[in-house]
Formats: C-alpha cells, structure tokens, sequence
C-alpha cells in the first residue's frame, strides 16, 4: 500500500485475533504496519507479529523486485512488531539493523544473537542517510518499553511513531479514529503520560506532515487533531464533559441506584452520562470514559467487608495509569456494615488532585425514599462542577 512518493506500508491486517496482548478485546482485529522507504539505500520500518512473516517478506518483495533491503530499522521491539527479524536477517544477509543500544540487548534475548556483524546503533538525535533523505532517531523510553525509538524523515516530513498514534482495528476497519485509538491508548500507554509528553516536547520541534504508526492508518490531515488528543490524554486532562458512572449490583439494587442518577443528570442537562456495568462491559472501553470525561461516580455493593471484585479491579486500572484531576461521586451498598465508601477513598488516596463530592448515597439494600434525595443531591452538585 503505498505511503506517499517512495514510501509504502508492507504491513499486514490480522482479522482473527481476538485479543491483542492477551487482554484487550479487538472486535476489528488488528494491524501491524511496517513501512518501506525506496531511496538510493533502502530501508524497512520494524517487522510484524509472528504468523505473518511470509505476507510481510511477500509484500516486501512485491515492491522491490530484484533489489534488496539495505537496513532495517527496528523501532521497538515488542513481539507484535519483532517477531520476524530473524527472517528478515536470513533472507537478506547483507542487510544491517539499525536500532537502540537497548533494544539489541532485547534482541539478543528474543533471537539468541544480536547480529554482531550486522549493526548500527543509534541514539537520540542521530541520524543515517538513505540518499536524498536523512532519517533522524529519537528516543521514546516507556512509549511504550524502554528501548523504543522513532524516527523523523526530513525529506517526505514523516514521523514514524512506533506504537504512538496506534489504533486497534486493521487498517480497513470502517470506525472512528478517536475512540480506538483513545481506548489504546489508555490501555496501553496511560500510565506513560510524563514519557509520552517528553515526546511530544521533541515532536513539536519538527515539521510534521504525516505520522506512521505501527498500528490503525498513517495520519496525513488534520494533524493537529491528532497532537492535541495526545497532548490532553498523555497530561491527563479530562477531554470531554460528562459523568461517567461505573458500577457493580449483585440483585439490582445498587444498579436502580444508578438509574435515577443517569435519569437525574440527563434531566439536568448533562452534555453525556456513559455508564459501565463492570461486570459484564469491556474493562477497557469502561477505564477509557474514565479519562475521556471530566466527573466519575463509582457505585458498588460492600462485598465480603471490601468492595465487589470487578470495581476493585476497575479502581487498580485507574489508579495504575496515574488517575487524576476528576471530580468523584460515590454510591455505597451494604446490607449491614457498608464498607465500599471507606474502601474506594482508600484506595484513591493517592491519586492527584481529586475532588469527593460532598454528597453520598449510602443505601441499605434497597433504595429507600431518603436514598433518593441522596442521589438528586448528588446530580445536583455534580452538575455544579
Ligand atoms: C456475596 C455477597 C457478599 C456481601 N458482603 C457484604 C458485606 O461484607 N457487608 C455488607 O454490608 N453487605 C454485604 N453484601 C450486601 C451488598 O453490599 C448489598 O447490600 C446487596 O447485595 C444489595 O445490593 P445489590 O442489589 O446491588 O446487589 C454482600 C452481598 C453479597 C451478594
Ligand atoms: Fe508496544
Ligand atoms: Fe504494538
């Protein structure tokens, strides 16, 4: 697929996994790109997960014929785009890899052999001419593991950004940009914000016309789009106003709780309210509307003196990812020693710059008529917010 003049994307579209790094749900499957720069020396951009060696050599050879690669240049060194250096190395012995000192220690690991003869190691700011292109390195440690690097292409004014910018979904798939590249990135790299912006810091010194991630399409319009997400979800700003409301209910009783709070905001006016049954959603969809809007409200049953599984296991996701800046609004349940409030701002404590709201809903099984007045107390303030 081609880039743009001399650049291709020779990677591959994976439409049979389901999760992609054992944990994250991939309705659309996947891509991993790589990409392949024709100049007088020629270069390829990081490999592709492991079935997909012999698509990739292909796709490879289908541009270039008879010549061959002269480098390749890994970026990072995660399996989904390491796997097949080795088959790369086999197939093109005169080719060199041009890397991170870090990442050749990885490879070693993975490979059992760095390819002494074969290297070049580079590190921030240097650079390596392809011929009428120079392609400059900088380092990315923890976007997302610490030996990667991107990689700035003076001449077509191409960031090749590794995992950053990256996508779920093939390169095909018929979705919004924003919402799987936001529910990847809190997954993945939320918790790297102050890395991420180092980054950027770098990235707003170049001239940058086109971003070539490792997965989801290459960004050529409205990059500006693109760099301000990153910039609001990398400082952990909230993006949109809204309330999102997590919660978990055994019998339904905290979950009609959560009823007449959605009812009540929305009979307030609020912009959004997305709420998350923990149980049965996708964790990851739930903890990315967690840091897509600017209010939470966590409701809960006590549970065997703690809180329910599936919200502890919500609030380790937040808290992980550095979770911070929110407005916060609680609903306990316990039927006779609630202990899910105590719990959750123990658990937050931690965590920068949250505000409780001063109203609580502190239900006795079931939602009584003073409960109630709690929870309009509660849409009112967090409507105040
Ligand atoms: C397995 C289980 C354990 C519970 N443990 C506690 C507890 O330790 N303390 C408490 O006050 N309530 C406890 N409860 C009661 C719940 O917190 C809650 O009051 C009850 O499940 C009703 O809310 P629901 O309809 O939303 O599930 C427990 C409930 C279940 C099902
Ligand atoms: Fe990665
Ligand atoms: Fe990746």
């Amino acid at each position: 697929m081609k880039v743009t003049d001399n650049i291709y994307n020779v990677g591959v579209n994976d439409r049979e996994i389901d999760l992609f790094e054992g944990q994250y749900w991939v309705e659309n499957g996947m891509s991993y790109n790589s990409y392949l720069v024709c100049d007088e020396k020629v270069a390829v951009f990081d490999t592709v997960d492991k079935g997909f060696g012999e698509e990739w050599l292909g796709n490879i050879a289908g541009i270039l014929g008879d010549k061959t690669p002269d480098y390749l240049i890994v970026q990072h060194m995660e399996p989904d785009h390491s796997a097949n250096i080795d088959k790369f190395m086999d197939k093109y012995p005169e080719a060199k890899i041009v890397s991170s000192a870090k990442a050749f220690v990885m490879i070693k690991q993975f490979f059992g052999t760095d390819y002494p003869e074969r290297q070049i190691v580079v590190g921030e700011g240097d650079t390596l001419s392809l011929g009428s292109r120079d392609l400059t390195f900088v380092t990315a440690p923890m976007v997302h593991w610490p030996e990667v690097i991107v990689t700035y292409d003076s001449l077509s004014k191409t960031l090749f950004s590794a995992d950053g910018f990256g996508k779920f979904g093939t390169t095909d798939a018929d979705e919004e940009w924003d919402c799987e590249a936001r529910r990847y990135y809190f997954g993945i790299v939320g918790k790297f914000g102050a890395q991420v912006q180092a980054l950027l810091k770098k990235a707003s010194a170049l001239d940058i016309q086109r971003i070539c991630p490792l997965h989801g399409p290459v960004l050529s319009e409205n990059l500006g789009h693109y760099l301000g997400l990153y910039d609001t979800w990398s400082s952990y700003k909230p993006e949109s106003e809204g309330v999102m409301i997590a919660y978990t209910s055994v019998y339904g009783n905290t979950a009609h709780a959560v009823d007449l709070l959605a009812q009540e905001l929305e009979a307030l006016g609020c912009p959004k309210v997305a709420v998350s049954n923990l149980a049965r959603c996708d964790m990851a969809e739930a903890v990315e509307d967690a840091f897509r809007y600017d209010r939470i409200v966590l409701a809960t049953t006590t549970y065997n003196g703690g809180i329910f599984p599936f919200m502890n296991e919500f609030i380790h996701h937040l808290t992980e990812r550095n979770y911070q800046n929110r407005t916060v609004g609680i609903i306990e349940n316990g039927t006779w020693a609630a202990m899910a409030e105590k719990n959750i701002k123990k658990m937050l404590e931690n965590s920068k710059n949250l505000t409780f709201t001063e109203a609580g809903v502190h239900i006795k099984s079931a939602v009584s008529a003073e409960n109630a007045e709690e929870i309009k107390a509660l849409a009112k303030e967090l409507m105040s917010k």
